[in-house]
Parts: C-alpha cells; structure tokens; sequence
C-alpha cells in the first residue's frame, strides 16, 4: 500500500506531512490592509487567506455577521461591501483594501434604529435571530436597489424608473438569504411596509418641492410686475 494513502484515498493523520515537518504551501502569509467599517478606519495584519466575515468577527470584534454555511449560500454573513451587498464569507479580506464596509452594527444611527430594523421588530421579522443580520443587510441594499430602479428577475416591466416592492419582488431580491426559522412571511411584511413608507415620503418631498417652486415663479412674477409699475 502506498505509503501516503490508504487503499481508500483518505488522507492519514498527519496529513502525509513528515512528523514536525512544515505545513504544505509554508508559514500563512500576512498583508496590511486599510478597511473603513461602519465609518472607522482600521489599518490591520490578516491572513491572506481570511475571509473578510472572519476579520470582521474575529479580528475587529464585530460579531453581528453571522458565520451559517461559511460557503455562500446561506446570506447570514451579508454586509454592504462598497454599498453593495455582498457574502462576506466569500470575499477575501486582502482582495479589499481600503473598501467601505457596513455591518448590521452600522445600520442604526446612534440609539435610532434604521426604519427597516423598527420595522423587522413591529413585525416580529425572527425567531432566533442568527439569520437578521444578514436579512436586514440584504433588505437593506433592496431598497437601495429598487430605489435607483435595478430590476429583478421578477421585474414585470424592466423599463420602470423604480421598480415596486410587492411580494414576488422581495421573496425575488431576498432569495439569497435563508432562515431557518421560516420567519419569511413577517420579513416581507416588514420589508414592504418599508418600502411604501419611504415610497409616500418621497411623494410628500416631491409634492413640497413642487409647491415650493411655484411659490417662487409667483413671487418672481409679483416682483417683476412690481418692478414694472413704478
Ligand atoms: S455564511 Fe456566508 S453565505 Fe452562509
Ligand atoms: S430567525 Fe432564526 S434563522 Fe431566521
């Protein structure tokens, strides 16, 4: 038999290292990279082979990301990467030098949680929680999404300025992030109660903006009359 496998193929113990002997491929490499997180700035040694989710719990202290399948399939580990929402368990931290990253930790300002937080709370959006840090990420860049009009899958017509949150889009836009609770139903209610919050505040800005612009032109007109009388 040879001496390094069984006739199975397994490895043996050791790993077929030589006892005391280095491990493959030499001491880990380390690198100095710069993260700016939740607005701090951190300048740290990683591993060259750490997961950006690992840096964040391990080396920074940010527990909130969770570690589920730590293979990209789960969404637990979803931060926002450059504002974009990305698994952090697949990202590698050295690949993202100088990258600005929000963990659920930043998500509220100071003691004011985000309306999407309040909202997951109202709505009793979790069970036991290990999935909501990374759901309100996810939910998070949704809204972003569907604000600067990205289409989904789902989207009926892809040529609307911003497509409308109902249900089919956000079981859509959310599919990447499981929970094993099946918390699903009252995380869309939350997710949409959201997003038509913000859909009447943006037309209340708008209508304001609108009357506020036609104040103006009366004003403009009054003064140019008045200036014409004398
Ligand atoms: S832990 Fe990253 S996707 Fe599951
Ligand atoms: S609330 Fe338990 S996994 Fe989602």
């Amino acid at each position: 038999m040879d001496s390094a496998n069984n006739s199975d193929g397994d490895v043996p113990p050791g790993g077929g290292r030589p006892p005391g002997g280095a491990p493959p491929g030499g001491p880990p490499v380390r690198a100095v990279i710069t993260l700016v997180v939740n607005g701090t700035e951190h300048r740290i040694g990683v591993d060259t082979r750490a997961s950006l989710l690992d840096v964040l719990r391990e080396d920074l202290g940010l527990t909130g990301s969770k570690k589920g399948c730590d293979h990209g399939q789960c969404g637990a580990c979803t931060i926002l990467l450059d504002g974009r929402r990305a698994n952090g368990c697949l990202a590698l931290a050295v690949a993202h030098d100088g990258a600005r990253i929000t963990t659920v930790e930043g998500l509220a300002d100071g003691d004011r949680l985000s309306p999407l937080q309040e909202a997951f709370i109202e709505y009793d959006a979790f069970q036991c929680g290990y999935c909501t840090p990374g759901q309100l990420c996810s939910a998070t860049a949704v809204l972003d999404e569907a604000a600067a009009g990205w289409p989904s899958a789902v989207t009926p017509d892809i040529t609307a300025a911003t497509p409308m949150l109902d249900a089919a889009e956000i079981r859509e836009r959310m599919s990447g992030n499981l929970c094993r609770c099946g918390a699903y139903v009252n995380i869309v209610a939350a997710l949409r109660d959201t997003a038509e919050r913000a859909e009447r505040q943006s037309a209340a800005d708008a209508a304001r903006a609108t009357s506020a612009a036609s104040d103006a032109r009366s004003e403009a007109i009054g003064h140019a009359q008045g200036v014409g009388r004398r």
